[in-house]
C-alpha cells in the first residue's frame, strides 16, 4: 500500500453497502458454534450462550481477552523511528475501548525500511525505551501488546499521507533514500527505479527483522507480525508481478518464498517460545499472473510447520491494475480458506464495522480473529459498543475509571 492504505484507499466504500451485508451475516450464525470449537484452532472454552467474539484465545503463551484487534495502522508521526506522545494515546485509547490485541504500526527494520521519514523504527536499542511506555499501558489495561515488523521496498522514502505532496517520493537531498527490491522496477510514476537487492543483502534483511524482533520483546511487546502484505518488500519476493529475479530468490514458487521462510525462521529463533508469531500477507493480487490465494494456502502450511501461529489475511498492493471487490468483510473469505486447508488461526480484516458481523465471522469459523483497522480510528470503544450489542453474561472489560459512570454496561 502506498501509502499504507494503497489500493484500498484508492477506492471509496459505501457505508451503506457495509451495513447491509453486516445484515446478511447477521442472520446466518445459527448452529455454528460447533464449528469454531472443533477446529484445529487454539480457542480457549466459551461459557454456554457468551458471544464468541468476547471467547478468549490463546496463542501459545498469551491469551487474549477477546477476539478483536487492532488492525496495524502507521501514524506518520515518528522522528528518526522514536515513538511519542500520539503513539502512546493511539495505543491507550484502543486499549481502554477494550480490544484484545493491539497490533502497531509498520515499524522499520532499517532506516531504508520505512516508507516515510515519519514511520516508527526499531533498527536500534535506542528506539526501545520510548515503545515501552506504548507496552506499560497496553498491558496495564488487559491488552496484548503487538507490533508489525516492515520492510517498505520499492515502496520507501515516501512523504506521509498529509503532507503537502502526499505519497510523493522524498528526494535523496531532502532526506530520502533509494528504494530497494527483489527487482528494479518502479512500482508508481514517480521516483527513482529501486536497486535491486544482492543475495548478501537479502541475507542482512532477514537479520535485521531478527534484531527488530529481539527488541520488540525488549520493548515489552508480546506478539510479532511480520509484514508480508501490500506490495512492500515481504510482499514484492512473493508476488512474480514484482519479483523477477532469476537467482535462488526468484522464479518458481520455492524460490519466491525463501525470503519469508528464512526470515520467518530467523524471527522465530530469537522470540521467546511463548511468544506469538503472525504473519501478514496478501493472500492475493488480485491480478492475473500475480500471487494466488492457492499459493498462500500453501504457504501457509509451511508457515504452520515453521512455528507460525496466525495468519493475517489481507489483500492487494502489488499492482495498480488489481480488481478488489471491496464491500463489507470483503477479505473475510481468504481467511476462511486458509483456516479450513491449512490448518493455521486466521485473522480476517477488511471492512469488518458491526458486532454482528465481527461476531458472526468468529462463530461460523471463517477466523480466529478479527481485525478492524478504520472503525477503531472512528470509535476507539468499538469493542464496548459490541459489547452491549451482543449481551454477554460477564462484565465487560472496561476500565474502573469509567465502568462506575457507565451503567449500560454493568450487567
Ligand atoms: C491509517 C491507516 C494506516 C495503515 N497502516 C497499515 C500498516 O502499517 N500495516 C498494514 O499492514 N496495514 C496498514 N493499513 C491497513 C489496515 O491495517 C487494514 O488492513 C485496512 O485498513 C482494512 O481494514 P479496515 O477496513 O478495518 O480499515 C492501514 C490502514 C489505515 C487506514
Amino acid at each position: 500500500m502506498n501509502n499504507a492504505m494503497g489500493e484500498l484507499n484508492r477506492r471509496a466504500f459505501c457505508r451503506s453497502a457495509v451495513v447491509a451485508g453486516v445484515a446478511a451475516a447477521a442472520t446466518s450464525t445459527a448452529g455454528v458454534a460447533q464449528s469454531q470449537e472443533s477446529s484445529a484452532a487454539p480457542a480457549t472454552k466459551r461459557a454456554e450462550g457468551a458471544p464468541h467474539l468476547f471467547t478468549p484465545l490463546k496463542l501459545r503463551g498469551v491469551t487474549l481477552r477477546n477476539r478483536i484487534a487492532m488492525s496495524p495502522m502507521c501514524q506518520y508521526s515518528s522522528e528518526d523511528g522514536f515513538a511519542n506522545g500520539w503513539h502512546v494515546a493511539h495505543h491507550a485509547a484502543r486499549a481502554v475501548g477494550g480490544v484484545g490485541l493491539l497490533i502497531a504500526e509498520a515499524t522499520g527494520v532499517t532506516p531504508q525500511g520505512r516508507i516515510t521519514p515519519n514511520c516508527l523504527g526499531l533498527w536500534k536499542d535506542e528506539h526501545i525505551p520510548a515503545l515501552r511506555k506504548v507496552t506499560e499501558f497496553i498491558s496495564e489495561h488487559g491488552a496484548a501488546p503487538g507490533i508489525q515488523l516492515a520492510h517498505a521496498g520499492v515502496k520507501a522514502s515516501r512523504h506521509r499521507p498529509f503532507h503537502p505532496t502526499p505519497n510523493a517520493f522524498v528526494p535523496i537531498e531532502q532526506g530520502g533514500w533509494m528504494p530497494v527490491g527483489p527487482t528494479a522496477k518502479r512500482y508508481g510514476q514517480d521516483g527513482p527505479v529501486p536497486r535491486e537487492l544482492s543475495v548478501e543483502e537479502i541475507r542482512a534483511t532477514t537479520a535485521a527483522f531478527a534484531a527488530a524482533a529481539s527488541r520488540s520483546i525488549a520493548a515489552g511487546f508480546r506478539v510479532v507480525e511480520l509484514h508480508f502484505a501490500h506490495g512492500y518488500l515481504g510482499h514484492s519476493f512473493l508476488s512474480p508481478l514484482m519479483n523477477e529475479r532469476t537467482d535462488p530468490y526468484g522464479g518458481s514458487f520455492d524460490n519466491r518464498v525463501r525470503f519469508l521462510l528464512e526470515t520467518v525462521r530467523a524471527v522465530r529463533e530469537v522470540l521467546p517460545e511463548d511468544a506469538p508469531l503472525l504473519v501478514r500477507l496478501s493472500c492475493t493480487d488480485w491480478v492475473e499472473g500475480g500471487w494466488t490465494l492457492d499459493e498462500s494456502v500453501e504457504i501457509s502450511r509451511r508457515l504452520a510447520s515453521a512455528g507460525v501461529d496466525l495468519i493475517d489475511c489481507s489483500s492487494g498492493g502489488a499492482s495498480r491494475q488489481a480488481q478488489i471487490p471491496i464491500g463489507p468483510g470483503y477479505q473475510t473469505p481468504l481467511a476462511e480458506r486458509i483456516r479450513r486447508e491449512a490448518g493455521i488461526a486466521t485473522g480476517a480484516v477488511g471492512l469488518i464495522t458491526e458486532p454482528a458481523q465481527a461476531d458472526a465471522i468468529i462463530a461460523e469459523g471463517k477466523a480466529d480473529l478479527v481485525l478492524l483497522g478504520r472503525e477503531l480510528l472512528r470509535d476507539p470503544h468499538w469493542p464496548h459498543r459490541a459489547w452491549v450489542a451482543l449481551k454477554p453474561d460477564a462484565p465487560p472489560p472496561i476500565a474502573r475509571e469509567y465502568a462506575w459512570a457507565l451503567p449500560e454496561l454493568r450487567r
